[in-house]
């Protein structure tokens, strides 16, 4: 996991993702994220594909305590982009949290210029809803993010 997100490119527009990412950026993350699934304010699932379940990244939703928004992130090791994973792994993520958690809707802030993952929501049935300008705690700046969002009763039938 580390050498993967310890990639610049991947990390760039993450806000809370640390760049250098060291080994010990990384034994938070796996304490933190069962510890914070238990408590319910998260769900972390790992991206993976084939026979041999090879790990190709994360996504997480984040938020979730006040039950209104839960807002969605993700990310994919550089040698597995543009294959269609970011855009397939996000619709049975979608289902989950609607299964396991009375969110009225999901929201996903993106930076404009990701054009990656503009198209990974969108395909997944988020519509644009406006601009939401917010800190980012690692780069320590304030950046305006596209602000998209899947009401429950939006959600794509998937039979
Ligand atoms: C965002 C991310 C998960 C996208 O995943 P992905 O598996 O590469 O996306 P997909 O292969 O499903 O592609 C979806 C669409 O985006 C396009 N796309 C993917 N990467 C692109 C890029 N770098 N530039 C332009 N278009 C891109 C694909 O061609 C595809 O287009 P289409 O739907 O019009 O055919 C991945 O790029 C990533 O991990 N980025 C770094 C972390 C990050 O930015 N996370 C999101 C923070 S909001």
């Amino acid at each position: 996991m580390t050498s993967l997100i310890s990639d610049f490119r991947v990390s760039q527009y993450l806000s809370r993702v640390p760049h250098p990412y060291t080994l010990e950026d990384g034994r938070w993350f796996l304490d933190f994220a069962p510890k914070s699934d238990a408590e319910g304010s998260t769900i972390h699932r790992v991206i993976a594909a084939g026979a041999d379940g090879a790990f190709l990244g994360v996504m997480a939703l984040n938020g979730i305590d006040d039950a209104a928004d839960g807002e969605i992130g993700y990310w994919l090791g550089h040698k597995y982009w543009g294959k269609g994973y970011g855009t397939e792994a996000l619709a049975p993520m979608i289902d989950l949290v609607f299964e396991a958690k009375p969110v009225a809707r999901l929201v996903a802030h993106v930076i404009k210029e990701n054009i990656g993952s503009v198209r990974v929501v969108e395909k997944n049935g988020f519509r644009h809803a406006g601009r939401d300008e917010m800190d980012r705690p690692v780069q320590g700046d304030r950046m305006i993010f596209e602000r998209y969002e899947l009401a429950r009763e939006d959600r794509i039938s998937r039979g």
